[in-house]
């Protein structure tokens, strides 16, 4: 059976993930992290100490990229190889790289396929898939869209909450290095036609998955 499919795409610090790793919980659903697989892509192509502005370089390593996700909200482990890297995808290194991986065009082609397939395979009713591009490329035609915002300073501020021992000024200062150089590659600021904008700015995290949950009801 294919899965029921919620693709959600927003920015940085948008509460993307907290969100949709509770708004499968509360469905039932699995879930999937795409930027945990570009940032494991990234510390694959750091490992082997490549230029990642380098196209062909990062294509060539790619071809010994092996990921282990789960499709789980309670387990978000992420291994490449043999290696465990769940905390290591998340360093300041990891997402100063992982922009100049995510740009090279058969790169999002072969990762997207990976995608499609995690989700297919994950014998799961439905999945929410949250990324950039997951609403206009990679599951278009899901039954539920939507994409979650935040005003650029509310955005920072939960991402120097979250990683609390780093200075909130380099924060702000990566995020928006982060999101110029993502938006010249998937716009992830404008709604394509038919998806639903939640915007976070002035929600709290049980108001934003209420609102996202509101928005996955009205599709049955
Ligand atoms: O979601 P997160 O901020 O962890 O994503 C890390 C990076 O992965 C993004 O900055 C972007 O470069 C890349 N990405 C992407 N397409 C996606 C998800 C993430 O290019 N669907």
């Amino acid at each position: 059976v294919t899965p029921m499919i919620v693709a959600i795409d927003g920015p940085a610090g948008s509460g993307k993930s907290s969100v949709s790793r509770r708004v499968a919980r509360a469905l039932g659903f699995g879930y999937l992290d795409t930027g945990a697989a570009y940032r494991a892509l990234a510390w694959h192509a750091l490992q082997h100490e490549i230029d990642t502005s380098d196209s062909v370089a990062v294509l060539e390593v790619a071809g010994d990229f092996d990921l282990g996700i789960a499709l789980d909200p309670d387990d978000q482990r992420v291994r490449v190889g043999a290696v465990d890297a769940t905390e290591a995808i998340r360093t300041p290194d990891v997402s100063d790289a992982v922009s100049g991986v995510a740009r090279v065009p058969a790169m999002r082609q072969a990762i997207n396929a990976m995608f499609r397939t995690l989700v297919q395979d994950s014998g799961r009713r439905g999945v929410i898939v949250e990324g950039r591009d997951i609403t206009t490329v990679v599951f278009p035609d899901a039954p539920a869209r939507i994409l979650l915002t935040a005003a650029p300073e509310v955005r920072a501020a939960r991402r120097a909450a979250e990683l609390s021992e780093h200075d909130a000024a380099d924060i702000a200062a990566s995020m928006q290095r982060r999101d110029a150089s993502d938006s010249t590659v998937v716009d992830f600021l404008t709604a394509a036609p038919g998806v639903t904008i939640v915007d976070s700015t002035d929600l709290d995290l049980d108001a934003t998955v209420e609102a996202v949950l509101a928005v996955v009801r009205a599709t049955d």
